[in-house]
């Protein structure tokens, strides 16, 4: 009994130092594991050196793809809505609206603390896409145009006021392969002073929200910049309250152009901010490094140049990407895969934004 309990005993001092020894290894192990430093999300990055990670987003993604909605809410902190909240997908005829889409946006944008990026109200120039719906374009006289304009933005700003912080008030003023005003059928006949109105109107109705201008290749071809800044100097002259100025930077030849960085401190010159807002970069020759490099890039040039508030990509997968369509799926543009895995991009960016 004696030996049998002692012998128990024995085995039991033996388990019981078998199980604190094990446990001591596995709370070691479980010890290396929480050192080990858990990988913040790109938005955690952002919001830590304070500036906005964006993403152009789809309604129909969001509703129908778990993992599109998970890595979207995750890893960024401001939504654009790649098509929704355009005249067309709003009001495509006169005050008749479709809110549908634009409100699926706003209410994800709501459910996940993240701000909305309102692009765009008035987008005239309409090289390869016709934006403008037809109402517009078919309008009488020039002032019932106007009023088609006032009407419009007065619709959007007022339903999106609360979620929206910051406007693409006019999107693509420019020639798109030029360097001076495009004259589209809404500029050629009310002239410039609707872009004035656009703003006030604008202001009025949101006056805590940015005001901006967003326009393309100004990075890339420098006439183009400089037709820009006169733009903006007329309208502002003119009274237009403009905040800021957005560089779509669809960067499709896969390079990010040595200027970008004194593009943004020509604004900042101004007192202007500046956003990134349509980010791609064309991954060339399926080298993911040297498109890792380069976005790493955009997102060191806006943490240096103080005025850069933004950089949103024109979506994050590239399984919906414009770029699909518009020239090729073989330039995955974006920061994940079209099976939703981080690309080198990813790391290079979150690494940019860490400072390491
Ligand atoms: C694009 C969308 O990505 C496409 O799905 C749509 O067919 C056309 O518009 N500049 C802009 C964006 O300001 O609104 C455009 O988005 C891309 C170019």
């Amino acid at each position: 009994m004696t030996k049998s309990s002692s012998s128990k005993d024995s085995i039991t001092g033996s388990l019981r130092l078998l199980l604190v020894l094990t446990a001591a290894l596995l709370i070691s192990a479980c010890d290396d594991g929480h050192d080990a430093p858990v990988p913040l999300t790109l938005r955690e990055l952002a919001d830590q050196r304070g500036i906005l990670i964006g993403a152009a987003a789809q309604p129909g993604l969001i509703a129908n793809d778990a993992d599109y909605a998970r890595i979207l809410a995750a890893e960024f902190n401001s939504i654009t809505a790649e098509n929704d909240m355009k005249w067309k997908a709003t009001e495509p005829k006169h005050m008749t609206y479709t809110w549908e889409n634009a409100d699926a946006i706003a209410a994800f944008a709501t459910a996940y603390g993240q701000t909305v990026r309102g692009h765009t109200l008035v987008w005239p120039n309409e090289f390869q896409f016709q934006v403008i719906p037809d109402y517009v374009r078919n309008a009488a006289d020039a002032s019932t145009m106007q009023q088609y304009i006032d009407d419009h933005i007065e619709a959007v700003v007022t339903r999106y006021a609360d979620v929206v912080d910051r406007w693409d008030v006019i999107n693509e003023p420019l020639e798109t392969l030029g360097t001076g005003v495009d004259q589209n059928v809404i500029t050629a006949t009310l002239g410039e002073a609707w872009m004035v109105r656009a703003f006030q109107q604008a202001r009025t109705l949101d006056p805590t929200a940015d005001l901006y201008v967003n326009e393309s290749l100004t990075e890339l071809i420098p006439a183009k910049h400089a037709g820009l800044l006169a733009l903006v100097g007329r309208l502002i002259d003119a009274g237009a309250p403009i905040d800021g100025v957005g560089l779509q930077a669809h960067f499709l030849g896969g390079k990010v152009p040595a200027a970008l960085q004194s593009v943004m401190e020509d604004w900042q010159a101004l007192g202007l901010k500046v956003a990134i807002t349509e980010l791609d970069i064309a991954t060339v020759g399926g080298d993911l490094q040297t498109h890792a490099t380069q976005y790493a890039s955009v997102f060191a040039t806006c943490l240096a140049v103080s005025a850069c508030v933004e950089v949103t990509s024109w979506g994050f997968t590239d399984r919906a990407t414009w770029l699909n369509g518009f020239i090729g799926p073989e330039f995955t543009p974006l920061l994940f895969t079209e099976n939703y895995q981080p690309k080198p991009a990813y790391t290079a960016v979150a690494k940019t934004l860490a400072g390491d």
